[in-house]
């Protein structure tokens, strides 16, 4: 890298915010703003958002994060991009915002991902993507928009993910890197690129979907309009990047099988790297291409984990702070005096794949608290988490050697502590803790030769920093718990049902 260009730009466009994080050539990080985002939900099930909100929001992030530093838009390397999977960005022939984003966690599209599984194939569909027809993927949602909005659907003419419609901003290009590609499952998982097969049988024509590329290779260079939108300067590297979760792993360097990665965000992850496109029979597990070239992964996603907590908080604590909240939790007994709760507010993926599963508490009684609902909300989000660690340990990936952990939920100790006791393992934090958007600015940081790939650059800035280890004796009694947890989902199945329709 040139002495004049010492920096590094990670781009974060998550459901929450538009997130601008600045780094230098050592990892370190120099300044980070995030512009907020609300997502709206016009229908029950539905969640969107205004692709030129999040396009706005950047354009603050990134100004702020180069008027508050001092540092010229000249002096960035190299850009990466990563953001929230899935979402469907439509555009007509002269790049214009079709309609309203259709989001990762909208539950709209149960129908469509039947007749996916009828016209392909289940076991097809798994075969060629990886990955069974699920609601928050984006074929689905394409599919939704050809049949319940023809005259959109005429004039589209351009798909994009959302971190991609922000590439296309500022660059001109449309590009997607394979990680964030592979969850649209129109991917053929070991070709890294487009199914032809899946976009036929879709009637989804090939010319819409964007150029695919590597998440370390330079994706396109931001245009004049992009950089007088944003100050950075034209002719800017930037780097594919990742979807959110790969991003994320490559932030805390899960990027070799063996190390997997938890994360405790709005969604809750168990991710872990595989040598090959391999795949879960039954689609259980989403299986998606890493930012490395020649590497996969699988993960379990849970839908609502630290989303849970911010629920709880909103809804029934919005007076008093987290910290006191989990300090109250601090106090009440492993197993929460015989209360537990299911975290499926937004319906859930993984292990049940299932949009119209939903949230409880069970076994309350007069004496529960709310220290006591606090305290079911942690341990039925690790409950949660444990499903998914379940599935990676048995998809036959070989020895576990270190579990990471990171995300908003994972500050907190005592939250640490109990996914810990759950899962039964030792959890590792590391020195990085800005997640999906550092994980970008590395990927754009090897994209430009600063380090020869993503494996050394993640050697050269990344240390583990502490790690909490299960106490066994709450280990053994959340393990009866779990086996309880377990009971749940079907005994309540079709009363969520019934009560969602
Ligand atoms: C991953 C997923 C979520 C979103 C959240 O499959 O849907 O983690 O990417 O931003």
């Amino acid at each position: 890298m040139m002495l004049t260009k010492r920096y590094l730009l990670g781009i974060d466009i998550s459901t929450t915010g538009a997130k601008a994080l600045l780094i230098d050539s050592q990892g370190t990080v120099v300044s980070s703003a995030t512009t907020p985002m609300s997502l709206s939900t016009p229908h029950p099930l539905w969640s969107e958002q205004n692709p030129e909100d999040w396009w706005q929001g950047i354009c603050a992030s990134i100004r702020r994060v180069l008027t508050e530093t001092g540092i010229s838009g000249s002096e960035v390397a190299a850009i990466g991009l990563t953001g929230q999977m899935h979402g469907l960005v439509m555009l007509d022939d002269q790049g214009n915002v079709l309609r309203p984003a259709i989001l990762w966690n909208d539950q709209r599209t149960g129908a469509q991902c039947d007749e996916i599984r009828a016209r392909l194939g289940k076991q097809r569909l798994i075969q060629i993507s990886g990955n069974d027809a699920l609601t928050g993927f984006t074929a689905p949602k394409i599919l939704w928009v050809q049949q319940n909005e023809p005259e959109v659907y005429k004039k589209c003419r351009h798909i994009l993910l959302p971190k991609d419609y922000v590439r296309y901003k500022l660059t001109g290009t449309y590009a997607v890197d394979c990680a964030d590609g592979a969850g649209t499952i129109l991917f053929d998982l070991r070709q890294r690129t487009w199914s032809k097969e899946i976009l036929t049988a879709l009637d989804i024509p090939v010319e819409w979907m964007p150029a695919t590329c590597e998440g370390s290779e330079i994706s396109g260079y931001v245009s004049r309009e992009g950089a007088a939108a944003t100050g950075l300067a034209e002719g800017t590297p930037v780097a594919g990047g990742g979807g959110d979760q790969a991003a994320q792993a490559t932030g805390v360097g899960a990027v070799k099988p063996g190390i997997v990665a938890v994360t405790l965000g709005t969604s809750g992850v168990v991710f872990a790297t595989t040598p090959s496109a391999l795949i879960e029979p039954e689609g259980r597990l989403h299986a998606f291409c890493h930012t490395i070239p020649g590497r996969w992964h699988f993960m379990g996603v849970m839908l609502s984990a630290a989303g849970s907590l911010q629920w709880y908080h909103d809804t029934l604590a919005a007076d008093t702070s987290f910290e006191t909240l989990l300090a109250e939790a601090e106090q009440v007994a492993v197993g929460s005096g015989g209360l537990l709760f299911l975290p499926y507010l937004t319906g859930e993926r993984t292990p049940h794949p299932d949009p119209l599963a939903r949230g409880a508490w069970v076994g309350l009684t007069i004496q529960h608290t709310r220290a006591h609902l606090t305290r079911a909300v942690l341990e039925g989000v690790a409950f949660g988490l444990r499903d998914s660690f379940t599935l990676i340990r048995q998809a036959g990936l070989g020895e576990i050697k270190e579990v990471r952990i990171s995300g908003g939920g994972a500050k907190s100790p005592l939250w640490q502590q109990i996914i810990a006791n759950v899962l039964g393992v030792e959890l590792k934090t590391v020195n990085t803790t800005e997640g999906a958007a550092f994980g970008a600015a590395l990927l754009g940081g090897v994209a430009v030769g600063l380090w020869q790939d993503v494996d050394s650059a993640c050697e050269c800035v990344i240390q583990v920093t502490g790690s909490t280890a299960p106490q066994p004796k709450a280990a053994a009694v959340y393990e009866e718990y779990y086996q309880t947890y377990r009971r749940l989902y079907p005994a309540l199945r079709d009363i969520c049902h019934t009560l969602s329709t």
